[in-house]
């Protein structure tokens, strides 16, 4: 794609559905004992990957191709096949990682496989606690890599300290906390996104949160959880930072999901100076949510780390973005987490950005970023990864001259990605 800077930003718009909770809601009711009917649910390669995967364990899907309406009709904890086939988790970590947790905990044979980039990603960090807890689980490069192999079945609890903040690591463990006897016990270094507990609360299962911990027992039955997903704030992320860093744009975003374990970037962007307005405040299905207004703003250097990361873990690469606008340093750190992403993130942002201009140095654990340069548009690889296509698409829309993306990959996220960037500015996009 080609995209130029438009000189003047207005719209209106939805975003995807949630790509967390989209996978969550067919893994989960899955395994409930009934029928669930899931609106808004995403449309996207990575969440059509976990659906096709518990078809393939025999829970009767019907999710018509283009529709965002699906009927799961699970067969209880225990309703599971074994597959016929290796299940291709595509390009998402979020399938492979809970499927790996789910099956460990039943007495099937199954082979997870994805493509090229998840095969490169850590499988350790969840094969590992699944060991501790008995499960006879291998992998390639010594356990590390997909594909991976479970003997499923006959796991017991256990107290598990998790060495890296990871949504996927700790909901896997959950699922595999499922079915076992006793109490399975969680600890977080720092909290993570929590769709799972919540999604698993309001199923009926005895989960609760103590501190840094989630623990869960095995229920006796998971009711079905019929709901309407709300707006995806990862996908947000791109047009919040588009309409900040951009000199003439105002943009309202409706019904985005604002879970405090998600909103790390309107944090960092409050702090930059570029508030973002919350307004309609409301639940949808026990998420909170809210319409989005975003102005051109003036921005300040910032640093960020801790415990905002993993509340922002998507959405780092967008910060090195507000950096180049942003006056004095901006600084990510402790977010070695993004080497292991669908690409190395690091290094994809630091070429992308450098490429345009930027004045940004990759570091062992983030990017330092001087800031304000002006950016050109230039030609920019996104690596298969959609995040960094999206990155690409918006860096173009604030460069000068124009800006060819490459490898974008934004079905696996955002399908319409590209269509709602010529209906937000018709002269910015064109297919190259
Ligand atoms: C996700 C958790 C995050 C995030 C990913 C989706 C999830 O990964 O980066 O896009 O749905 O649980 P980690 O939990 O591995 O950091």
């Amino acid at each position: 794609m080609i995209v130029r800077s438009p000189g003047r930003l207005r719209a209106t718009l939805r975003v995807p559905p949630d790509k967390s909770i989209s996978h969550r809601a067919l893994i989960l009711n899955g395994i409930a004992e009934g029928e669930a009917r899931v609106e808004n649910l995403l449309d996207s390669d990575d969440v059509r990957s976990t659906a096709a995967c518990m078809a393939a364990l025999g829970v009767e899907i019907d999710w018509p191709v283009g529709s965002t309406e699906a009927r799961i009709r699970g067969g209880g904890l225990h309703g599971l096949y074994e597959s016929e086939d290796a299940l291709d988790c595509g390009n998402s970590g979020t399938t492979m990682r809970l499927l790996t947790g789910l099956l460990a905990a039943h007495p099937l044979f199954s082979v997870l496989t994805g493509d090229d980039s998840l095969r490169r990603r850590p499988m350790g960090r969840i094969i590992e606690p699944l060991r501790l807890m008995g499960a006879r689980i291998s992998a390639r490069r010594g356990d590390t890599l997909a594909p991976i192999a479970i003997r499923g079945g006959n796991l017991r609890a256990i107290q598990y300290e998790m060495p890296v903040a990871s949504a996927q690591v700790k909901s896997g463990l959950l699922l595999a906390g499922l079915s076992v006897e006793g109490r399975t016990r969680i600890t977080e270094p720092v909290p993570t996104r929590n769709h799972t507990e919540k999604m698993l609360a309001a199923m009926g299962a005895p989960v609760a949160r103590e501190g840094r911990a989630v623990t869960i027992r095995r229920p006796g039955r998971l009711q079905p959880l019929g709901m309407r997903v709300p707006g995806d704030i990862s996908s947000a992320a791109p047009w919040l930072v588009l309409a900040a860093c951009h000199p003439d744009a105002e943009l309202i975003i409706e019904g985005v999901g604002i879970n405090p374990t998600r909103t790390g970037l309107l944090d960092v962007l409050g702090r930059m100076g570029a508030g973002v307005e919350l307004h309609e405040e409301r639940e949808t299905s026990g998420e909170p949510v809210a319409d989005l207004v975003v102005r051109s703003s003036t921005l300040t250097g910032v640093t960020v780390q801790g415990s905002e990361i993993p509340r922002a873990i998507d959405e780092l690469p967008l910060v090195a973005l507000l950096g180049c606008f942003a006056h004095g340093t901006t600084v990510v750190r402790e977010a070695e987490e993004l080497l292991v992403k669908e690409s190395n993130r690091i290094d994809t942002v630091v070429t992308m950005l450098s490429a345009m201009g930027a004045s940004i140095e990759a570091t062992a654990d983030g990017f330092v970023v001087e800031g304000p340069s002006q950016l050109r548009g230039a030609r920019v690889d996104a690596a298969g990864d959609h995040r960094m296509g999206m990155l690409g698409a918006v860096a173009g829309a604030l460069a000068s001259g124009q800006t060819r993306v490459e490898n974008d990959a934004v079905s696996v996220s955002y399908p319409d990605f590209w269509q709602a960037l010529e209906a937000a500015a018709p002269e910015a996009a064109q297919t190259a």
